[in-house]
């Protein structure tokens, strides 16, 4: 079979490694120098609780689910400074970009890249006992320094979560998109297709949005069941839009 030209994976530099400075170690570990690969997208992103929950949805539940989100936000490595917290955000875009970028980021946890994968990105990172209210250790924190889409299914996902179609430029858009011919806003959890104070704009005509979200929103606002949630949808649309109180 061919290898897929447009192929993309999403690669998120954690909070732990931005705290490190190692942000240029990374970029020059994924560079088209050494992987091939080009870059099609790329934001420096606030992190909320939404955007970190519906990334990381599948977890939830876990033992460790509670601790990744504090530490994908930034509240663990920027605790006292808000104005840190951040991710950078990318998009990857190549043959077996999902496959290549997993071999050079390396295993989950950093313990078995340093023994089983020393050279990965991970074998730098750190392991850390998450403890309870009395001091037992009930866990453990994987501070690994980066995020890997690990399917190509994944990376659909989690590419649209990030970006928007906009950002990232037509050639290199690999999913269908669509116009919008409506406004919907967002408030309080709920989808609104009038301005009302304090509510936010997810899309206005003529916007360009993915495809799967217009359809999501156009059910969702006949109170129609949809693939994914409105939280799915409002993450991305609001990343990076003022925090108000
Ligand atoms: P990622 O999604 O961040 O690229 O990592 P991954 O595919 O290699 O691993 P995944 O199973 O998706 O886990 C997501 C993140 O959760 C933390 N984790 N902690 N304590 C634990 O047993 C545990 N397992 C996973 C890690 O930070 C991992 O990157
Ligand atoms: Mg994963």
């Amino acid at each position: 079979m061919e290898p897929n030209e447009l192929e993309q994976t999403l690669v998120l530099i954690k909070p732990d490694a931005l705290k490190v400075s190692l942000t240029g170690y990374i970029l020059s570990q994924f560079s088209e120098f050494h992987t091939g690969l080009r870059y099609a997208g790329a934001k420096i992103v606030h992190v909320t609780r939404m955007l970190a929950e519906e990334h990381y949805a599948e977890h939830k539940g876990k033992a460790f689910y509670s601790a990744l989100i504090s530490y994908i936000t930034g509240e663990i490595h920027y605790a006292e400074r808000p104005q840190r917290r951040r991710v950078v955000a990318l998009v990857y875009c190549g043959p077996d970009a999902v496959k290549k970028v997993r071999s050079i980021a390396g295993p989950t946890n950093p313990h078995v890249a340093r023994d089983t994968a020393p050279g990965t990105i991970r074998a730098l990172g750190t392991v850390v006992p998450v403890k309870d209210d009395a001091g037992n250790t009930v866990g453990e924190r994987l501070d690994n320094l980066v995020h890997a889409s690990a399917t190509t299914e994944e990376a659909e996902r989690e590419i649209k979560l990030w970006f928007k179609p906009d950002d990232i430029m037509p050639y290199m858009r690999l999913y269908p998109t669509d116009i919008s011919e409506d406004y919907y806003y967002y408030r309080g959890g709920l989808l609104l297709s009038d301005y009302e104070p304090g509510a936010r704009c997810l899309a206005a005509p003529g916007d360009t949005v993915w495809k799967s979200d217009l359809e999501a929103l156009r059910k969702l606002s006949r109170g129609a069941t949809a693939p994914c949630s409105l939280d799915a949808i409002a993450a991305k649309y609001l990343i990076n839009q003022a925090i108000r109180s």
